[in-house]
């Protein structure tokens, strides 16, 4: 082993690499922002704590008054187990998300991972005999890279166990809390619908949607909870005991659409342009304070027999960071048994105009990485 001074020690254990194996596949930068302490779903005045707070606000309202007490939390630590992930959940052995070009493992083993939905929570909390309970936080995802995907999103989920109720009462009792929490956040006249949703910890499962600016819009799943999931949360569920339902919402989604915000990245922006637009509590539109131009790029190479695009996403977004704002697949073709794909990388800041350099740069590692670590040819 190599030596380290004590201050490198302290320095590793106070970021947590020390909970990372080797084999993993998590990039420095979303590991770093894994172990933020001032994550923006709590950062006061952001427009992601202000969602979370009025959604949370309205939930605990609506989960009071038909009594007991609410669990509250926001800073559960993002790494679980695969059994919580997924297992407890009912997750297919065969489910995208347990893949590596899905999910962020912490190493080859995969059994520890950056949570993929915050979901991964409600077996342990009920285990430690939470019955009601909203938690929000961070959730991590390998993606498509657009103006409204981010491998760091952040999600609210909550969950209300019953000690004595029959189905139909926990379904209506489901529609009518979330109902109502949503006409408090988009006016007393929106008009909801309820369709049919599939996620495989509930039965029946639903998503909410609401019809605004002349579309419906899909704001949260939800469902009642599997006999399985109440088990493997050390209840005992009968016909009439032990029920409950649970939702989950994405926070990005909802505050994109009541604050007018385009792009994803801007959550993360530290441009005081950005965050002097806003008050804690407040929802107002955001002005752009400017738009800069794009830049495409496009590159072509034949593909491996393994391949995954996520992996080239993410290897783009690696190299740009926050300057990359979509990369496209614009063209494919296949001669014999080889596939060739064409992508466009758009480059755009949020802040600034970028100049033909340092895109250039940008672009030349992006080939020269690709070819390296994908086992891609150049086109
Ligand atoms: N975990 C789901 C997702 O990430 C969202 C969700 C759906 C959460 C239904 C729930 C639920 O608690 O009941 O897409």
């Amino acid at each position: 082993m190599r030596s380290m001074t004590l201050r490198g020690l302290f320095r590793r254990w106070c970021s947590g690499s020390s909970l990372r194996g080797s084999g993993g596949n998590i990039p420095d930068w979303i590991w770093e922002r894994s172990r933020f302490v001032d994550k923006l779903h709590v950062r006061h005045g952001h427009p992601l704590c202000t969602i979370r707070g009025m959604i949370e606000a309205e939930m605990l309202a609506g989960l009071t008054k038909k009594g007991g007490g609410v669990h509250v939390e926001t800073k559960l630590d993002p790494v679980v187990t695969s059994r919580q992930c997924f297992d407890e959940l009912l997750v297919g052995q065969d489910h995208p998300s347990r893949s590596e070009s899905d999910t962020y493992f912490l190493d080859g083993t995969k059994e520890r991972v950056l949570r993929t939905h915050m979901t991964a929570h409600d077996t342990e909390l009920l285990r430690k005999g939470a019955r009601r309970f909203i938690i929000s936080g961070d959730v991590y995802r390998r993606d498509a890279v657009d103006r409204s995907h981010y491998p760091i999103f952040h999600q609210m989920d909550g969950v209300n166990v019953f000690e004595r109720a029959n189905r139909k009462h926990v379904e209506d009792d489901l529609k009518e809390t979330l109902s109502s929490m949503a006409r408090n956040i988009f006016g007393k006249d929106a008009n909801i619908r309820w369709v049919p949703g599939s996620f495989p910890f509930t039965s029946p499962s639903f998503e909410m949607e609401i019809f605004w600016r002349g579309e419906w819009l899909e704001v949260l799943g939800c469902g009642e909870l599997q006999e399985q999931v109440l088990i493997h949360g050390g209840l005992v569920p009968t016909e009439t005991e032990n029920r409950g339902w649970a939702f989950g919402l994405g926070l990005e989604r909802l505050a994109m659409v009541l604050f007018d915000i385009p792009d994803i990245r801007l959550f993360w922006s530290e441009d005081e342009r950005f965050s002097s637009q806003f008050q804690d509590g407040v929802v107002q539109p955001f002005r752009p304070y400017s738009k800069y131009p794009p830049c495409y790029k496009d590159i072509a190479f034949w593909v491996p027999t393994r391949y995954h695009e996520n992996h080239f996403f993410e290897l783009v977004r690696g190299i740009a960071g926050d300057l990359v704002e979509s990369v496209e697949e614009i063209d494919k073709f296949a001669r014999g048994d080889r596939l060739s794909l064409c992508y466009r990388v758009v480059y755009r800041s949020m802040d600034r105009s970028l100049t033909n350099e340092e895109i250039d740069s940008l672009q030349d590692q992006v080939r020269a990485k690709s070819a390296a670590e994908l086992g891609v040819t150049l086109r």
